[in-house]
C-alpha cells in the first residue's frame, strides 16, 4: 500500500497543502477527491506564495502527475485561469501530467447566481459560502440533471442534458422573477471553454487502478475540512462534499486501501457562519488572527478564531480513521503567557465528550479548558526537534495524548522547509517510510 491520504481535522485552513507539497517530494502523484474551488491550498516556495483552488499541490514540482478526480466539482474557467496563472510563472501544466476524471460535474454560471440568490434570500441565516457555485453544482450532480466533463464531446447529448438542466433551473429563477436563461446562452458558455478543457479529461478511475498495481505512491489531498462534511460537519454550516477520508474512494474511484494523516493546526479557525464552541472574540482571538495571518485564502474574509479544541480532533480522527497527526502553527502561539486546550464541553448540567449533532446544542456548548504555560521564544523557522521549547513539547504531548494518536510532524513556519520530524514515520505497512 503506498496510498496516503491528507484530511484536515477542523474546519479547514489546517495547513493541508502545504503538508501535501511537503509530502510529495517523494511522491508520483496528487489526487483531489472532493470540493473544489473553494478551496484555498497555500505553499510557499523560496519566498514565493503559491494559492492553489483546483489544482493539486503537486503541481508546483516537477515530474509528478496530478489527478482530479469524479468527486470534484469542477468550473472549467476556474481551472483554465489556475493553469495560465501557473504558466505565467514556468510551470509547465499539460495533458501529460494533469488529469481530470471525465465524470467531473461542471459549476457553471447558472450555479454561482443561484447559490448567490439564495444566500441573499437567508438575509440574517446565511451559510457564509464562498460563492463559487460548490452547493448548486452537487445539488444538481445529486439530482441528475448536472452536466459532466464527458458531455462536452457529444453535441447531440449536451444538448439533452441542457434541456434538463435549464427546465430545474428557469423554474426557480421564475419563481424568483429572475432572469430565465436560454440555451444558446448555455451553449456559449460552454463552447467557449470545451477546447480547452476537454484535453485533459480521462478515465481517472482506470489510470488510477494501473498506478496502483505499478506500485506508483499515491497522495490524496483532502479539501476543507471534518467539521465542514455535508454529513458529519456543523450542518448546515457545511460544504457540500463529504470531506471526511472514506470519500477518496467514492471521489477517485481508488479501490485499495490508503494510510490516512490528519491535518490540524496548534488552535482552532474556522471561515463563515456556524457553531465554534472554543471561538475567542476577545484580545486572544485578535492575537491568533494578527499573528497567524487568518485571512481566508479565496475570500479573503477574517478567519474566526479560538484555543485548540481537542474533543473535535480526537471526533475527526475517529471519523477518518486517521493513524498519524501533523500540528502546524505552533510558531502562532510564540508569544503568548497562557494556552489552553478544550478537553470537554458542559451543557445543560451534562458533559460531553464529543460534538453533539444538533446546531442548537452546538451553540451552546461550554468548553472545559486545561491552562497551559507558554514557551515565549521565537520558533518560526526552526528545524530540529532538540531545538523546541520544553513547554512546546509538553503542549504536543499532551494533545497527542487526549487525541490518542502519535503526532509524527509538526511545522512551525509557512514555508515548504519548515517542518519538523517528532517521530519517523514507521508503520507495519511501511507505508510513510520512504516519505
Ligand atoms: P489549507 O487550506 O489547509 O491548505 O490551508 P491554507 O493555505 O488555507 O491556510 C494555512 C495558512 O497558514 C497559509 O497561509 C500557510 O502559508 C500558513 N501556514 C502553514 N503552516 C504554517 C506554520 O506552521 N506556521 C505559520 N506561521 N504559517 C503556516
Ligand atoms: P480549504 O481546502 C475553510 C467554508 C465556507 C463556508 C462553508 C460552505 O482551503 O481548507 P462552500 O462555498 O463550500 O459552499 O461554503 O465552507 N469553506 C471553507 N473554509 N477552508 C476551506 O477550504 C473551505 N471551503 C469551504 O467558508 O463556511
Ligand atoms: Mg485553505
Amino acid at each position: 500500500m503506498n496510498n496516503i491520504v491528507i484530511v484536515g481535522l477542523q474546519w479547514g485552513d489546517e495547513g493541508k497543502g502545504k503538508i501535501v507539497d511537503y509530502l510529495s517530494e517523494n511522491a508520483d502523484t496528487v489526487v483531489r477527491f472532493q470540493g473544489g474551488n473553494n478551496a484555498g491550498h497555500t505553499i510557499v516556495v523560496d519566498d514565493e506564495v503559491y494559492k492553489l483552488n483546483l489544482l493539486p499541490s503537486a503541481v508546483l514540482r516537477t515530474g509528478k502527475i496530478s489527478i482530479i478526480g469524479n468527486g470534484v466539482a469542477l468550473d472549467p474557467y476556474a481551472l483554465i485561469s489556475e493553469i495560465e496563472s501557473l504558466r505565467v510563472k514556468g510551470m509547465d501544466i499539460n495533458p501529460n501530467n494533469l488529469m481530470v476524471s471525465e465524470s467531473c460535474p461542471l459549476i457553471l454560471s447558472v450555479h454561482k447566481e443561484k447559490e448567490k440568490l439564495f444566500e441573499d434570500l437567508n438575509g440574517n441565516h446565511k451559510i457564509g459560502t464562498t460563492n463559487k457555485g460548490i452547493g448548486p453544482c452537487y445539488e444538481d450532480k445529486v439530482g441528475r440533471r448536472a452536466i459532466r466533463l464527458c458531455d462536452l464531446e457529444n453535441a447531440d447529448e449536451l444538448n439533452k442534458r441542457l434541456d434538463t438542466l435549464l427546465n430545474y433551473h428557469n423554474a426557480i429563477r421564475k419563481g424568483l422573477s429572475y432572469r430565465v436563461i436560454k440555451k444558446e446562452e448555455m451553449l456559449r458558455e460552454i463552447e467557449e471553454i470545451a477546447e480547452k478543457i476537454i484535453p485533459y479529461r480521462k478515465p481517472v478511475w482506470k489510470i488510477l487502478d494501473d498506478f496502483v498495481k505499478e506500485g506508483k505512491k499515491i497522495i490524496f489531498e483532502g479539501a476543507q475540512g471534518t467539521f465542514l462534511d455535508i454529513d458529519h460537519g456543523t450542518y448546515p454550516f457545511v460544504t457540500s462534499s463529504n470531506t471526511i477520508a472514506s470519500q477518496v474512494m467514492t471521489g477517485s474511484g481508488l479501490s485499495s486501501n490508503a494510510y490516512v494523516i490528519g491535518v490540524a493546526k496548534a488552535y482552532t479557525t474556522r471561515v463563515g457562519n456556524g457553531p465554534f464552541p472554543t471561538e475567542q472574540r476577545n484580545e486572544v482571538g485578535n492575537s491568533l488572527f494578527t499573528i497567524g495571518k487568518e485571512l481566508g485564502t479565496v475570500s479573503n474574509r477574517k478567519r474566526r478564531c479560538g484555543w485548540f479544541d481537542a474533543v473535535l480532533v480526537r471526533q475527526a480522527v475517529q471519523l477518518s480513521g486517521v493513524s498519524s497527526i501533523i500540528l502546524t502553527k505552533l510558531d502562532v502561539l510564540d508569544s503568548f503567557d497562557k494556552i489552553k486546550i478544550c478537553t470537554g464541553y458542559q451543557y445543560s448540567g451534562k458533559i460531553y465528550d464529543y460534538l453533539p449533532a444538533s446546531r442548537s446544542i452546538q451553540e451552546e456548548l461550554e468548553p472545559i479548558y486545561e491552562e497551559f504555560p507558554g514557551w515565549k521564544e521565537n520558533t518560526q523557522g526552526e528545524k530540529l526537534a532538540e531545538k523546541l521549547p520544553v513547554n512546546l513539547i509538553k503542549y504536543v504531548k499532551r494533545v497527542e495524548e487526549l487525541i490518542g494518536i502519535p503526532i509524527h510532524l509538526i511545522s512551525a513556519g509557512p514555508k515548504r522547509e519548515d517542518v519538523i520530524k517528532l517521530k519517523d514515520f514507521k508503520f507495519s505497512e511501511s507505508v510513510l517510510v520512504s516519505y
